[in-house]
């Protein structure tokens, strides 16, 4: 069988990867993919972005089915053009993909079926904003309604900040395009994050193995936000209680209230969750957003704790049968640690040559995701170049493993977290039961 993976990230190198190791696989195509999935047997780069190019290269090649990594193609309808030509592939269609691409879509879902999430207005006009935060007052969250490439969100400390983030999303030179036409403000949470992801069938919900992502680009959980410099897998967190608590509570009603709404929900579902103090049965549960695909790094940790072939999973996401089947998870723990450009997250610089790579091994292997080959050289080619992740019986064992590797891994201007599993640490044990 042939493959189609969507996409350029460590989380589609990861996705080849996982779906290549399948007995059943002669090759993944990976469009347009990288420089790693660009340097195997296994894989072969596509250079091909237009939705009609990929529809008629997979039926062209007889693929037998396609995995979307990235949420611009899915916005765009790629799936729905997929369906249409009669090719099978697992991701959303553009109605359901707008629980991401539109903020206010899903706060009113998130409303009208029930589930736990901040209190939230959304405005279109700058001057109702701005009297609605002088009102309110800080901290508050300004949102951009729309995707911004993980640049929408501003976590306001004080009202200045927060009448500064609205001027810069609805004033007249607003940097955010069709993007910032609507801002979604909502009542700041506190709590620890934590990533909740499932593969649906439109009916039947999978859980996938839980993760916690750094979204910040500093130790200690500083500096700005990216899209994420390091994750683990499991997330200690997320008790078995805790788990069913976020099925019953919020996953469950959530692809429910899509199909009921006429809009059944395929493909990967992933919840950031605020989980407040407390006690298991009583702690705050609260949906930060949903995202309509696999989170970047984390689904690196998890698909290296995937045992078993990948793709019969997939196929039962693709055929509605998604109740027959079952993930063998690795008990180990997963640690992947980001390593970026110099300047990211604001302006990274690119074209480095990567003159050392750390050997890939069973429990370690190196994700590649802003890279290319050029010349035979592997150089840097976006803001998150690698993510080096490994896989023990502790997240001490596996923090120590992928750092170990990230000391063999060398290009100009690296810059990583020394921090990647803090919360995870301290005299921490995952708890009996924690997938
Ligand atoms: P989002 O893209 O909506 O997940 O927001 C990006 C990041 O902003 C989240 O991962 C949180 O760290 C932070 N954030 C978003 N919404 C809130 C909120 N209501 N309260 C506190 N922090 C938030
Ligand atoms: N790592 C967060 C995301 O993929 O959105």
């Amino acid at each position: 069988m042939k493959l189609l993976v969507i996409g350029s990230g460590g989380r589609e190198h990861a996705l080849a990867w996982c779906l290549a190791k399948s007995p059943r696989v002669q090759k993944v195509y990976v469009a347009p993919g990288n420089g790693g999935t660009a340097s195997s047997a296994e894989y072969e780069n596509l250079p091909l972005t237009e939705t009609a190019d990929l529809v008629a290269f997979a039926l062209e090649h007889k693929i037998g089915f396609t995995v979307v990594g990235p949420e611009a193609p899915l916005a765009d309808g790629l799936v729905d053009a997929f369906r249409q030509a009669g090719l099978r592939i697992c991701g959303p269609t553009q109605a359901a993909a707008r629980l991401e691409s539109s903020k206010d879509y899903a706060k009113a879902f998130m409303m009208r079926h029930g589930l736990p999430t901040a209190r939230y207005q959304s405005f279109t006009d700058r001057d109702q904003a701005r009297a609605h935060v002088l009102q309110q007052g800080a901290p508050t969250v300004i949102k951009a309604d729309g995707l911004a490439a993980g640049k929408g969100v501003v976590v306001a400390e004080t009202t200045a900040e927060a009448l500064d983030a609205i001027d810069h999303m609805l004033g007249a030179d607003s940097a955010f395009g069709n993007a910032g036409a609507r801002v979604v403000i909502e009542e700041y949470l506190e709590g620890e994050e934590a990533s909740f992801i499932v593969l649906c069938d439109g009916r039947n919900i999978l859980p996938l193995a839980t993760s916690q992502d750094h979204k910040r680009l500093l130790d200690g959980d500083k500096g700005p936000n990216t899209g994420g410099m390091g994750a683990y897998s499991p997330a200690p967190i997320v008790s078995p209680a805790l788990h069913n608590r976020i099925m019953r509570e919020i996953m469950l009603p959530a692809v429910h209230g899509m199909a009921g709404d006429g809009v059944p929900y395929t493909g990967f579902l992933y919840a950031g969750l605020m989980i407040g103090p407390g006690a298991d049965a009583s702690r705050s549960l609260k949906v930060l957003e949903f995202n309509c695909r696999l989170g970047d790094p984390e689904a690196q940790p998890i698909l290296m704790r995937v045992k078993g072939d990948f793709t019969r999973i997939i196929e039962h996401a693709i055929d509605g049968t998604l109740d027959q089947a079952e993930i063998d998870w690795d008990r180990r723990t997963a640690l992947s640690v980001v390593l970026a450009s110099a300047g990211y997250p604001q302006a990274p610089q690119k074209g480095q040559p990567i003159t050392a790579l750390a050997p890939d091994t069973e429990d370690c292997m190196t994700f590649h995701a802003g890279t290319a080959l050029q010349n035979g050289q592997l150089v840097t080619a976006g803001g998150r170049v690698l993510c080096i992740t490994a896989l023990a019986d502790s997240v001490r064992q596996a923090r120590q493993l992928a750092y170990r590797a990230v000391g063999e891994t060398h290009f100009e201007g690296c810059q990583y977290r020394q921090d990647i599993g803090w919360r995870a640490l301290p005299g921490s044990t995952v708890p009996r039961g924690t997938t």
